[in-house]
């Protein structure tokens, strides 16, 4: 979702905008623009639609070696995808250029209040009424871009990440930050900073960065000291960290796709996520979480876990709910975060609320977990993005630690949420004292062993290939599982949804009676995740049921499993393991099954339309 990239110093702006918004590009967006000032004041503006690439193109013409420049790629919310809406947006004296992400609320009333000041709006978007405001404020208090943003803020109400230049100071940027991430980078030595929406366009410059907090303002001024203040209470003291980002996880590695390289990363990033936290000890195993040790009082005698996330990371919460009702035996609820974050919510005293996300940056977790904070929860975050917004607002939690995840369907991602999940169960059931330790060995015995078994998966690539093919011609699929299953229909169904454009549908087996089954017929493909576990005979019949109505079946199964392959022809086998880790390994086929099918119908795998990689609008 909408990406900023910018800069101040002594280098030539454009390749560094034009490399950071292609850096960007996974976040999904719909058009890109970019403003540049060279030393005299002159600032050119260029947009276009599509790809940062077609914004190459335009900007080949482009002779302005201007130091300063903020440039975006914009995900549509308010006014469709066209050159004049796309970002940049220039002030009506022309002085003025600003690129913003998130949503401002209360636009259509300030629009109205500035028109009556004589300012006219070129584009339909919610964006333009910020740079005029500031513009507005400048004019009659006579004051500086700083206190001009800092006072146009305190007017907008919503979210905002933005950046501001001013073509009369060709050296300065002034950026803000309200529910939605911005991070500046400082340059190491001559004085230049860099900003953009997160640290992927900025760490091969520098490896200092600052996160903004909250109605924070950045005073960013080549070869000055960076200055920070907060809209409401003046100047804040801020931390310089140091990027955690592992370059390499920013290309293919050879791979056509990002998507395909994360499948295919899965042996490896779960062994990153596992490093130091399940070790052999006493001739066994043990799990180590450290916000699990420190917080055990609190955890250990939790009433009960709230799970919030969305999409993919929803999923895995649901795995999470079985995880930690399993071995913990403590009540587990799993919400959708855009949902709890408006319900009239409940928290129980001791209460603990998970927080699971890829990004970090999903707006409605984000929110959600204010309104848990708000009623005394504690906010345990199971979040990848490392510096990122929930990891930061959560009171305690793990990292997944599975490196930046870039394909816009999330894989890896739900892998090694549900591997930390499971962590976290198991450490937590074991200071409970509600895991039998025969089943807690064993179980973290396997855990050690999954990303050989997810190498085995992987191994039938081809074949998974080869069975997609049905599928490009299907317009409708049903994906059905059972118990620690029911979850990874879901995910199957919301993959091949997201990048084939295909309806699917995942359901729990059982239930398929009460309803879908009307719609089984020869030319909807019928997906079965049916590991044997204690469901395994009662998911057969659900087979037979489909069978009996001529739809085509397609099985997930044990290897040596003979019982399904008398009565389905088209199957995947995975190794066999403990039933609560079986969704590590039956998600892997259908990950690839989505993943080709998009391919054979030539879509655009990394970038499907209309979806972003971070949500940061409600
Ligand atoms: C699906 C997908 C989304 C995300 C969802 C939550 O492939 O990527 O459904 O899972 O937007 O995102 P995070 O985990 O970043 O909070």
């Amino acid at each position: 979702m909408c990406g900023i990239v910018g800069y101040t110093g002594n280098r030539p702006v454009l390749p560094i905008l034009i490399g950071g918004l292609k850096k960007l590009e996974y976040r999904g967006y719909d058009s890109a623009g970019c403003a540049i000032v060279t030393g005299e004041g002159r600032m050119e503006v260029y947009k276009a639609t599509g790809k940062v690439a077609n914004l190459e193109d335009k900007t080949r013409e482009c002779n302005n070696h201007g130091t300063l420049g903020i440039a975006h790629t914009r995900w549509a919310t308010h006014g469709v995808p066209s050159v004049t809406n796309a970002h940049p947006h220039v002030s009506q004296s022309g002085n003025l250029a600003i690129v913003h992400n998130g949503i401002i609320e209360n636009y259509a009333t300030l629009c109205e209040q500035l028109k009556k000041r004589g300012y006219t709006f070129k584009s339909q978007t919610d964006t333009e009424v910020i740079v005029q405001l500031i513009e507005y404020i400048m004019t009659i208090r006579d004051c500086d871009l700083a206190a001009g943003v800092l006072s146009a803020l305190k007017l907008c109400i919503g979210a905002y990440a933005i950046a501001v230049i001013d073509r009369r100071n060709p050296t300065r940027i002034v950026a803000a930050r309200k529910s939605s991430p911005l991070a500046i980078g400082v340059g190491e030595g001559n004085g230049e900073f860099f900003i953009a929406s997160d640290a992927s366009p900025i760490a091969e410059y520098t490896k200092k960065i600052v996160y903004l907090n909250d109605e924070e303002v950045a005073i960013i001024e080549k070869g000055k000291e960076l200055q920070v203040e907060n809209i409401r209470t003046g100047s804040v003291d801020f931390e310089i960290k140091d990027i955690d980002l592992d370059l390499t996880m920013l290309d293919k590695g050879g791979f056509p796709h990002f998507m395909l390289k994360e499948i295919f990363d899965q042996p490896a990033v779960l062994k990153d996520c596992m490093r130091g936290r399940v070790i052999a000890a006493d001739g066994g195993y043990r799990v180590i979480l450290s916000a699990v040790e420190q917080h055990k009082q609190k955890l250990v005698n939790a009433s009960r876990f709230t799970i919030v996330s969305c999409g993919t990371s929803w999923h895995a919460g649901l795995i999470g709910k079985q995880l930690i009702e399993h071995f913990c035996r403590i009540h587990t609820e799993v919400a959708y975060a855009s949902e709890y974050r408006y319900n009239d919510i409940v928290v129980d005293p001791g209460e603990i609320v998970i927080a699971i996300s890829q990004s970090g940056e999903t707006a409605d977790t984000l929110a959600a977990i204010e309104a848990a904070r708000e009623r005394g929860a504690m906010v345990f975050g199971i979040v990848n993005s490392v510096g990122s917004s929930i990891a930061r607002r959560a009171d305690t939690g793990t990292y997944v630690h599975i490196g930046q995840e870039i394909g816009v369907a999330s894989t890896k991602a739900f892998t090694g949420q549900v591997t930390v999940l499971a962590m976290f169960a198991l450490a937590l059931g074991m200071e409970r004292g509600s895991v039998d330790p025969a089943e807690y060995n064993e179980v973290l015995r396997e855990l050690t062993l999954l990303p050989d078994k997810i190498e085995r998966v992987l191994q039938q690539n081809d074949k998974i290939r080869d069975m997609a093919r049905t599928f490009t011609y299907a317009r409708n699929c049903l994906y059905l599982g059972r118990g620690w299953n029911y979850p990874v229909a879901l995910e199957g169904a919301l993959k091949l949804k997201e990048i084939s454009y295909i309806h699917a549908e995942g359901y729990p087996a059982a239930e398929m009676k009460h309803g879908p089954i009307a719609l089984i017929d020869q030319d909807m493909p019928v997906i079965f995740i049916a590991p044997h576990d204690r469901l395994y005979h009662k998911i057969i019949s659900n087979m037979q049921e489909v069978i009996s109505r001529k739809g085509r079946i397609f099985a997930i199964i044990t290897e040596n499993d003979h019982t399904i392959r008398k009565i389905c022809s088209d199957v995947i086998e995975i190794p066999e393991t403990p039933a609560c880790l079986s969704p590590l390994l039956s998600v892997v086929p259908l990950q690839l099954l989505s993943y080709h099918v998009a391919v054979a119908k030539q879509l655009d795998v990394d970038q499907p339309r209309n979806l972003a990689k971070s949500v940061t609008v409600e």
